[in-house]
């Protein structure tokens, strides 16, 4: 990994990746190995989380290591003026490895270059969310057999969704087709198009999929970003565009999972849970396992 921070998916080439999801089934085998030792790691969440942020300390306890951070930035100096740099440049020494959140795009990198110890990119504003694809990918691997040729519907907001972003980089590595449906204010970003293009892989762009979603080997849920949106008027207008409902499944692949970063709002109706098709609660419990070889490999333990 680049400088051993995890900033973006591209910093980890495909051999690592998959070592990384290897490590991750031996994790979870067996989530409780002391490897730890005495490490500090530093949780910094500029932003709200649930599972990045409990997945990561829940991967540390469990290899015996310490945490020490915060969940709200309202909390912390930033609420007195003081900049990414110095804040960073403070708990570099504090700690062994630091995990961050930040509402910025950016800012992850930005922190990579200050830092003496390894960044771990928890999401920068719309931009990227790697722990978050990795997990993903172990998902996705575990519940079809093997990430080749795979046929993955992202779903909703394309263009805020960082976890959608990171997901196509990653994907693009196993000749996957990509189906991005969205409303027209959320398509996928031009740039994340000409990756593919240059990569020569399929992508089709829909507003719909009902007509469609028997293809679909993976269907991936996301969230509208509500907090990315400037104009309130504009979110109102997308924000309950997709609502996935447990009778649309009822002819699509045996084989299928519906994945989805979380959290939901409406975009997958809770009548969907109780489907074997849904996988979205495991896909969070896999986060543990991914994070802990994440941890471990880029501290140089695994
Ligand atoms: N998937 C994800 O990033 O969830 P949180 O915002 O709860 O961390």
């Amino acid at each position: 990994m680049n400088n051993k921070s995890l900033v973006s998916i591209d910093d980890i080439s495909t051999e690592e990746m998959v070592s990384i999801l290897d490590l991750a089934k031996e994790f979870e085998k067996d989530p409780g190995q002391n490897l730890l030792g005495n490490k500090v790691i530093a949780t910094l969440f500029f932003e709200p989380s649930t599972r990045t942020r409990l997945s990561f300390e829940s991967a540390i306890s469990r290899l015996g290591g310490k945490i020490v951070g915060f969940t709200d930035a309202s909390s912390s100096s930033v609420t007195k003026g003081e900049s990414l740099y110095d804040t960073i440049r403070t708990v570099n020494n504090y700690s062994d490895l630091i995990v961050m959140r930040h509402p910025i795009e950016g800012s992850a990198r930005l922190a990579s270059e200050i830092s003496d110890v390894p960044i771990v990119n928890a999401g920068d504003g719309a931009n990227q969310h790697p722990t978050q694809t990795m997990l993903d990918l172990y998902s996705i691997r575990k519940t079809q057999g093997s990430l080749d040729n795979l046929n993955i519907f992202l779903v909703g907001d394309l263009k805020y969704g960082r976890t959608v972003h990171s997901l196509l980089m990653a994907m693009s590595r196993w000749n996957t087709t990509f189906n991005f449906i969205s409303p027209e204010e959320l398509k996928m970003p031009v740039e994340y198009k000409l990756y593919l293009d240059k990569l020569g892989l399929k992508y089709y762009e829909h507003s719909d999929f009902s007509d469609i979603i028997n293809e679909a080997d993976i269907i991936y849920m996301t969230r509208v970003q509500k907090e990315r949106f400037s104009d309130p008027m504009e979110y109102e207008k997308v924000k309950n565009v997709y609502v996935l409902r447990n009778s649309m499944l009822s002819n699509t692949k045996e084989n299928m999972r519906v994945l989805h970063p979380l959290p939901r709002v409406n975009e997958i109706h809770t009548d969907v849970d109780a489907n074997k098709k849904s996988y979205y609660f495991e896909q969070a419990l896999n986060g543990v396992f991914t994070r802990q070889a994440i941890l471990t490999r880029l501290l140089g333990l695994k």
